[in-house]
């Protein structure tokens, strides 16, 4: 079966709830009926409520950024499984190299929300990647492997279907530098082998890559033509709307 192609936005921390509705207002119009991929939008926890009133009926689905690994307790500032659940958001991105580089995240850490994620039935998109330093230095694939091996730890092939992988090169996001459609194609080929030793030919083959970093209208369409690239984590582009169904379009 060939995968669903797979455009996701994350907002990270833009837009109130009312930005959050004006989005949807000019968007889904222009992404009605769109059938080719799936379409999953991730804003900042206060928004998601509205995203999902906003979104219900159009098919476009409605993600956090973030979440705990634990079902409840005195997490602070922290937002659960059981919760995202309950209003009604089908997806969760984990292990951002923002989450990674701003907040700690280890991926042991990540491992844990993974494992949590998939108990409570959300989907979710687990960023790997790796920094500049460590790409000049050729430890691309070294970095790619380890981040692999840690997040997916201990998950069993027949709980791993919902899982989506997210490779985004670090120096990539935000500065308007993309990976060429090769490097990141190269990328995703070392995560799937990865995955196939891991949990087997079946999950690894089904298994949805996404590329970030940078993705931008006139970009996506040459980084989709690519069979490793099986979708894409959008930041900066996906705050406006025509600029995403522009890349939903690719
Ligand atoms: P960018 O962000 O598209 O703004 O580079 C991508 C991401 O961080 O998910």
């Amino acid at each position: 079966m060939p995968r669903k192609p797979f455009i996701a936005a994350n907002w990270k921390m833009y837009k109130t709830p009312a930005q959050a509705q004006d989005f949807f207002k000019g968007f889904l119009s222009l992404v009605a009926n769109h059938q080719r991929d799936e379409i999953v939008v991730c804003p900042s926890f206060t928004s998601i409520s509205v995203a999902i009133a906003a979104a219900t009926g159009s098919g476009v689905a409605i993600g956090a950024q973030n979440m705990h690994f634990a079902e409840e307790g005195a997490y602070t500032g922290e937002t659960s499984a059981l919760m995202l659940r309950a209003i009604g958001a089908t997806h969760v991105i984990l292990g951002h190299s923002e989450r990674r580089q701003y907040f700690a995240e280890t991926d042991d850490l990540i491992n844990k929300k993974l494992k949590t994620a998939l108990q409570h039935h959300l989907i979710p998109i687990v960023c790997v990647g790796e920094v500049l330093a460590e790409r000049e230095a050729g430890k691309t694939d070294e970095v790619l492997l380890r981040q692999t091996r840690g997040v997916l730890a201990g998950i069993a092939a027949a709980d791993a279907a919902p899982i989506v992988i997210a490779y985004e090169p670090v120096w990539a996001i935000g500065t308007g530098k993309t990976a060429t459609p090769q490097i990141a194609s190269e990328a995703h080929g070392v995560v799937r082998a990865e995955v196939a030793q891991l949990l087997g030919r079946e999950v690894a083959e089904s298994l949805r890559i996404l590329y970030g970093g940078s993705v931008k209208p006139d970009n996506a369409t040459a980084l989709m033509a690519e069979a490793e690239i099986d979708g894409a984590l959008v930041g900066g582009a996906s705050l406006d709307p025509q600029s995403f169904a522009k890349i939903v379009h690719y």
